[in-house]
């Protein structure tokens, strides 16, 4: 069995192990058992079995998958930002993980604070920034080794010269490199330096050992440098770059069966002017629509999403087209084909204003102001009805307030399209601006009608499963 001389270890690691187990009241012998001992029973909770103690290595924990350490689902970055000019680069790439619905919580170098504040970067991740190794608020419960642990994966961007050397040598002597050692999670490096930095026979070497202890690296790439008229590899990975490395990692590749298939979908209510202040409109969110944008993108499709206006983030690797009226939706439509697959959940207005006015309409006049109005072109109706250029599957929606799988049978037959989605829009229901549905699929086969009823689901979950559907149905060959 080994034996550890405290007297022989870091002084950093010395002066912390004193600080902690005076505060715990134990000897420095004793604490030192203490985080063995968290460390060891940590380790074997993710493993679900022992292992024996070498597997603590940061760089052999490093090497296993990503597995999830929250329990709620949630997915976690400790994202350590170098000190080095392409920190700045660091901020947006927070924006670029939260847009994913990442969480992120940032530690900063003592060097990297000389470039961009831990305000700056706390603000944009939405909770506070890390930089003190001795910070008595978080090390109370040794905070480096929750940083370390409490996540999916530590993303080092910019990884300097000097951070990759202390890495590659198991320095602990800041709160980075501290959390670095302790790691049980993947780690990705982003290396960020100059390009004689990159190609020194040091730096080389540290690569070369990373690789090997299972450290994952996203570029450097070539290019300009920050100093003047440098030029070579050493920049930064882009942010998209660096975010999708890491979804990677997070997120292993799921089965895409609409790969290389162009989904086209219609979401929202549509806003049809009476003057240039006032509209006609409906109370649809558009939820439902962008649920579907989602997960047809996930499924590997390439999307189109139009819609109309709506107060919702545009889903990621979705072609969103913002439109106001029918006329533009239909007109943004045709432009959009071919597809393989088109689904219409907009709620699209019925009529709008023949009479729209050039002027706002002033209520001083003597008589109400004759409004007048005309029909909009039905968009599901013309597409269903192309001759040429007709997406070989259609999906239009059926929102119903009464007789819902009658009237969604009548709709399913005079708008010509494939599919229908019928669901009960009665108040009653909250599906109208709501987070949940319960949906019937008629499906036509001829002259026959299928109907398939799904219990009440998530507008996330109607849309998963549709996809499921189409994905089963749609021919392939
Ligand atoms: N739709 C369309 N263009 C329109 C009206 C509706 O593309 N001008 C589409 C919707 O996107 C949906 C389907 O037609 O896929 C049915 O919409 P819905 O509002 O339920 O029916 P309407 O056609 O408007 O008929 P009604 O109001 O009589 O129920």
């Amino acid at each position: 069995m080994a034996s550890l001389t405290i007297r022989k270890l870091d002084e950093a690691v010395k002066a912390y192990l004193r600080l902690r187990s005076a505060s715990k009241g134990r000897s420095v012998e004793e604490e030192v058992r203490v985080i063995l001992g968290e460390l060891i029973r940590g380790h074997v909770h993710d493993q679900g079995q022992a292992e024996p103690a070498p597997a603590l290595s940061a760089a052999q924990a490093a090497a296993r998958p990503a597995r999830p350490a929250s329990t709620t689902g949630e997915v976690r970055i400790t994202l350590i930002i170098g000190g080095g000019i392409a920190a700045y680069k660091a901020l947006d790439l927070i924006r670029r993980l939260k847009e994913r619905q990442i969480r992120v919580r940032c530690v900063l170098t003592g060097a990297a604070t000389r470039f961009v504040t831990p305000l700056a970067a706390g603000a944009l991740a939405g909770e506070r920034a890390y930089t003190d190794l001795f910070d008595p608020e978080s090390e109370f419960d040794a905070g480096h080794i929750r940083l370390a642990r409490d996540c999916d994966l530590i993303v080092v961007a910019p990884a300097t010269a000097d951070l990759m050397a202390k890495m590659a040598q198991g320095h602990a002597d800041d709160l980075a490199s501290a959390i670095l050692l302790a790691a049980s999670r993947p780690i990705l490096l982003a290396p960020a330096m100059n390009p004689m930095m990159w190609s020194n026979a040091a730096t080389r070497r540290n690569a070369a050992q990373l690789a090997r202890d299972g450290v994952a690296m996203v570029g450097p790439n070539a290019g300009e440098m920050a100093e003047r008229g440098e030029a070579g590899v050493g920049r930064m990975a882009e942010p998209v770059e660096i975010a999708d490395a890491a979804e990677r990692f997070l997120r292993p590749p799921q089965p895409r069966p609409l790969s290389g298939k162009r989904v086209l979908i219609t979401a929202g209510p549509t806003h049809e002017p009476i003057d240039p202040v006032r509209y006609i409109a409906n109370r649809s969110s558009g939820k439902q629509g962008f649920a579907i944008a989602a997960a047809a993108q996930a499924a590997g499709a390439d999307v189109t999403l139009i819609s109309g206006p709506v107060e919702l983030d545009e889903p990621h690797g979705v072609k969103v087209v913002h439109v106001e009226s029918a006329r533009e939706m239909l007109a943004r439509v045709e432009t959009a084909l071919p597809a393989d697959i088109a689904i219409f959940a907009a709620a699209v207005a019925d009529w709008r204003v023949a009479n729209e006015g050039g002027q706002k309409l002033k209520k001083t006049d003597a008589a109400l102001p004759p409004l007048a109005l005309v029909e909009n072109p039905d968009i599901l109706a013309t597409i269903s009805h192309l001759k040429e250029r007709r997406p070989p599957l259609v999906i239009g929606f059926a929102a119903e307030t009464e007789h819902l799988i009658d009237n969604a049978k009548a709709k399913l037959a005079r708008k010509g399209c494939d599919w229908i989605v019928a669901n009960d829009v009665s108040p009653a229901t909250g599906v109208m601006g709501g987070d949940r549905n319960t949906v019937h699929l008629l499906a036509r086969h001829g002259s026959r009608i299928d109907v398939d009823s799904w219990p009440v689901m998530t507008k996330e979950q109607v849309a998963v499963e549709l996809i499921a559907h189409v994905a089963k149905n749609f021919p392939t060959g």
